[in-house]
């Protein structure tokens, strides 16, 4: 953490009468991270980054020859990555598709799309159709189980997403009657944040299971079973992180044991976004004010969750240090508070907007920056940016540009 806090210092030096906020991406740890993931993958695994997590351009452009491809949610992002690539392997999914989303998906050559629903297979088919063309696609599987013994806690209430575990050899039967539809296979995505090794390993071995069952029952040729993505991070416990060799250790053995059959083993695609991009985002604000209110202290950042959700979203204790700044350039008192419990709060006029309780410092002063590391996945790119109309924050890539 030393070179963001020793970057931010010397940039409150250069601009001391600049309130700090910023995002800012080691890109070096990102393809550090990305490059042990992917190299770590038995053949027979691809790995695709989830743009959903982070969009940004620079993330992407850095992301673009170490990973197998993109995971895409709507035009926008396909657009996203043909700006950078007019080649990209794209897998594309979403719970509702438009038909001009699903044209110009085809239009950019998506890889695979995942087909959410049996009336959008027919929608889908419809529309290569008139292109004049052939659509690969993974159905989209919402599991109901019975799951392996210790993942219950994966699957959850009926939800809005893919197509009911009882319907899929209609929609398999369906998807053989489309004259411009090739099955290629699943689309599993069933969690989020999944901090066990050993249980997102059962559950890839039983999305397997699945496939080659309907497989065996309905004789087509099966490519690819996409195990989504969903692997977490701890960001209560940072030092006890997803155990990513064990993880690589069972995968390693689901693909042996289905090498051995006579069908070729399916390609067992991930398409992450958190795992991916969240070690190399850091977001940073400076304390515009500190307040007591009763017994409680309160610091005021220039920022927020309209800029960064994540701990919001995911109600967890998110991880933080103070970056201290010396230069004080008003000719007024600095506040400052000592070894006491303080809340950070941000600039919205809501009582939510509060990044993490009550939590000990030894000294904070009024111009100091704190610093929110694992802010690379789902910070800037699932918040209100616009709420009140504040001001947005800088995006600053390390290393850094001259
Ligand atoms: C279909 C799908 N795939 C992949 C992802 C990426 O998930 P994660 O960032 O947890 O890896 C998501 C996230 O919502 C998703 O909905």
């Amino acid at each position: 953490m030393n070179h963001i806090s020793d970057y931010i210092q010397s940039w409150k030096r250069r601009h001391p009468d600049e309130p700090f906020s910023a995002f800012i991406y080691d890109l070096a740890e990102l393809k550090r991270n990305a490059t042990r993931i992917v190299a770590s993958l038995p053949a027979g695994a691809k790995y695709f980054y989830a743009i959903k997590a982070n969009s940004d351009k620079k993330i992407i452009e850095t992301l673009l020859p170490i990973v197998d491809g993109f995971e895409v949610a709507s035009l926008g992002e396909v657009e996203k990555v043909r700006e950078i690539s007019g080649s990209a392997d794209i897998i594309f999914g979403g719970p509702g598709k438009t038909d001009g989303e699903i044209e110009n998906a085809l239009r950019h050559r998506v890889a695979l799309l995942h087909v959410e629903s049996i009336a959008e297979l027919l929608r889908t088919n419809w529309i290569a159709g008139r292109l004049g063309i052939k659509a690969d696609i993974l159905l989209r599987v919402n599991l109901r189980g019975p799951l392996p013994a210790g993942t219950l806690q994966m699957c959850g209430v009926p939800s809005q997403f893919g197509i009911d575990e009882a319907d899929i050899p209609q929609a398999i039967e369906t998807a053989g009657s489309c004259p411009n539809i090739s099955l290629r296979g699943f689309h599993f995505h069933s969690m989020s944040n999944q901090l066990e090794a050993p249980l997102h390993a059962a559950m890839v071995g039983h999305y397997m299971e699945r496939a080659r069952l309907w497989q065996t029952q309905y004789g087509f040729d099966l490519r690819y079973v996409n195990a989504g993505g969903g692997i977490g991070i701890h960001y209560e416990k940072l030092e006890a992180p997803f155990e990513w060799d064990t993880f690589v250790r069972e995968l390693e053995h689901i693909i042996e044991k289905e090498s051995e059959g006579n069908a070729p083993c399916p390609e067992i695609l991930f398409e992450c976004g958190r795992y991916t991009a969240a070690s190399c985002g850091y977001y940073a604000a400076e304390v515009l004010d500190i307040r007591q209110i009763g017994d409680s202290s309160f610091a005021v950042i220039n920022g927020g969750l309209h800029q960064f959700l994540l701990p919001g979203a995911w109600k967890h204790r998110h991880p933080f240090f103070i970056v201290p700044v010396d230069g004080w350039s008003y000719p007024l008192p600095r506040t400052e508070i000592n070894d006491r419990p303080v809340t950070i709060v941000g600039r919205m006029n809501s009582p939510r907007d509060i990044l993490t309780r009550n939590e000990n410092v030894a000294r904070l002063r009024t111009g100091d920056v704190i610093v929110f590391p694992y802010a690379g996945a789902y910070g800037w790119s699932i918040s209100a940016h616009d709420f009140s109309s504040l001001e947005y924050p800088e995006f600053l890539y390390m290393p850094w540009q001259a």
